[in-house]
């Protein structure tokens, strides 16, 4: 089998091993002439970055990067990004990384064509009509980790940096025209990325699959995403080189954030004020809170996870596949409670309150309510 593919599902992505080289061609097809290319500043020096840079100088399409991009983006680095791209005449963006190049790209080109504060386009009842469509620009999605999904997504996380809290900014436009997914780009990830942002694509197929939501097409596809990160994130964090395991790793990732229309839940809605408060990363911070949510929901979920764990060959139902999520998280070096990742115990009212209102919180099979929340940041700390 060739691991190569053309998907117009959510949206156009080119799959495959060495597709970047590709990236000149679709400025082309969608009118770019002068792209702005926007990533984080770790990944900016990096020689996959350059490369792209590369290819869109060959073409003549310039060189222009952004690259004041926080790990948890900012509404500082939205702002100054709108204004990189306002002050450079660009026409579009080539939204380049992992979770925080992606949406801070995906962002920029939405705000360039809005008047309004980014506030305003919370993802809240049908807030995002507000926008004017006319003046946001079109997206390429190049992702270079496999967990965020955002390439394929229609919203953005964005940090507000007075009030430390994430929020999810949401408009259909924020789906990117093109996405290139080259599993080669994602070979560099650190062993410990490679982990953080698997469970992150894993916690979106569970978060989904488990969602009390009317939604089949997303279960079914929560499901089979389960199985390829069951199959290939152990064998891609042993062997960063291993195409083959990279590539149904970058689809898992697509998979979990398609799936997650039908709903996250409360481990998302924990992870979001830690990685707000603390700046701990995102995936790993779902990994690590991950047991305790399963056990919280076990009541309504034991039936379900019953059936995902018999299609993942796994024995012993609902208790096979804790004890396979347990197995899989020490494989990956996960730690087993957040304050290794520096959580302490003396902001949990404050985190509670937080994940209680966060966007994610409705979408858990049992109710979060306040006191479940904050024993749930005890157990997980
Ligand atoms: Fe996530």
């Amino acid at each position: 089998m060739t691991i190569t593919a053309n998907w117009s599902y959510p949206t156009a992505i080119k799959f495959g091993a060495g597709r970047i080289k590709e990236l000149a061609d679709h400025c082309k097809a969608l009118g770019i002439k002068k792209p702005l290319l926007i990533t984080d500043r770790g990944l900016a020096p990096m020689p996959i970055t350059q490369n792209a840079l590369d290819i869109l100088d060959a073409a003549g399409l310039g060189r222009a990067l952004f690259s004041d991009v926080d790990s948890n983006p900012t509404d500082v680095n939205l702002t100054a990004g709108v204004k990189a791209f306002k002050d450079g005449g660009h026409d579009g963006v080539i939204a380049f990384g992992g979770g925080s190049g992606l949406d801070l790209g995906k962002c920029v080109a939405f705000m360039a064509g809005q008047s309004r504060p980014v506030w305003d386009f919370e993802d809240i009842g049908d807030w995002w009509t507000r926008a004017s469509v006319e003046g946001i620009a079109p997206i390429i999605a190049v992702p270079t980790t496999a967990g965020t999904g955002s390439e394929v997504g229609r919203a953005s996380v964005i940090t507000n940096s007075e009030t430390h809290t994430k929020k999810v900014i949401f408009h259909p436009k924020f789906l990117p025209a093109v996405t290139i997914c080259d599993p080669e780009l994602t070979v560099g990830m650190p062993k410990v990325i490679t982990a953080g942002t698997g469970m992150d694509a894993f916690a979106h197929c569970v978060e989904a699959y488990s969602s009390p939501f009317y939604h089949p097409m997303s279960a079914g596809i929560a499901l089979e995403g389960l199985r390829l990160v069951k199959e290939y994130l152990p064998r891609a964090y042993k062997d960063g080189a291993d195409i083959e395991a990279r590539a149904h790793m970058m689809s898992a990732a697509a998979m979990g954030a398609v799936a997650f229309q039908k709903g996250l839940g409360a481990i998302h809605s924990l992870s979001h004020p830690v990685g707000a408060i603390y700046n701990t990363h995102h995936g790993m911070t779902n990994a690590v809170v991950m047991p305790p949510v399963l056990r919280f929901n076990r009541p309504a979920i034991e039936d379900k996870i019953g059936m995902a764990a018999a299609y993942l060959g796994i024995s012993g139902g609902f208790d096979g596949f804790y004890d396979y999520v347990l197995k899989l998280r020490e494989e990956l070096g996960v730690p087993d409670k957040l304050s290794a990742l520096g959580v302490g115990t003396d902001r949990i009212d404050e985190m509670a309150a937080m994940a209680i209102v966060d966007p994610t919180a409705g979408g858990n099979p049992v109710e979060l309510t306040l006191d479940a929340a904050k024993q749930l940041f005890k157990e997980c700390i």
